[in-house]
């Protein structure tokens, strides 16, 4: 350690002895797994304040203009892990805007109304979708795909979580912070 690695960038450090063996100390008291290294210990993200999680919710045209600790959202807290619950408030559900939400969720599908020229419609879970594709699964399990043209097919996206997306600019992190914190409390 004192010797540095200069070769790869780390420099020398001129310790005293007592600082040396507190360092492998620390080092030796680091659990490890059979492969010597150190476990990926899961990431704790309750990090917010459950009471101003609280003042949030209940705020003047924020969550509980929608939902209900006792009604719609009770017991989310034993419903969810902390990470699910927070992605559901931060994202379209499991961290895409599309497709199958995070498993665990029981929030339903994006759904999409595709309406072709001759005014033939077709409906489904939202697939796919880009500038050039957009892909559906109808409730026959039968996956279609239309090429987007300009503004044909017409394509209409119904992602249930769209409110959340709407008020993501408005939350600041400490917010989602603090309510994911306070909704876990709700059980
Ligand atoms: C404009 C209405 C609206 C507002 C405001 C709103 N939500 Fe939602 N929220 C929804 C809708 C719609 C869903 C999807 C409900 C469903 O069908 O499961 C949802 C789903 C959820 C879910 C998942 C529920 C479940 O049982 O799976 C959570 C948790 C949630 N919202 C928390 C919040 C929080 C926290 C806030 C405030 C920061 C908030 N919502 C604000 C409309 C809203």
């Amino acid at each position: 350690m004192r010797e540095g690695r200069i070769s790869k960038g780390m420099p020398k450090f001129d310790l005293p002895d007592a600082d040396v063996s507190a360092i492998v100390a620390f080092l030796h008291s680091q659990p490890t797994n059979d492969r010597g290294l150190p476990p990926s210990a899961p990431i704790n993200i309750v990090v917010g304040d459950a009471k101003a999680g609280q003042a949030y919710f209940n705020g003047a045209g924020k969550c509980s203009s929608c939902h209900s600790v006792t009604g719609d959202l009770a017991g989310v807290g034993t419903k969810y892990d902390p990470k699910t619950l927070q992605n559901l408030l931060v994202s379209g559900g499991g961290g895409f805007s599309y497709g199958p939400r995070a498993a665990e969720s029981h929030v339903p599908p994006t759904t999409v109304t595709v309406t072709l020229p001759n005014g033939q419609k077709f409906e489904g879970d939202l697939a796919h979708l880009d500038a050039f594709d957009v892909a559906l699964k109808g409730s026959d399990g039968i996956y279609r795909s239309f090429s987007i043209n300009g503004a044909q097919p017409k394509v209409e996206v119904h992602n249930p979580l769209q409110p959340h997306l709407d008020m993501l600019p408005t939350w600041k992190d400490s917010d989602i912070h603090n309510l994911t914190a306070y909704l876990v409390t709700v059980k």
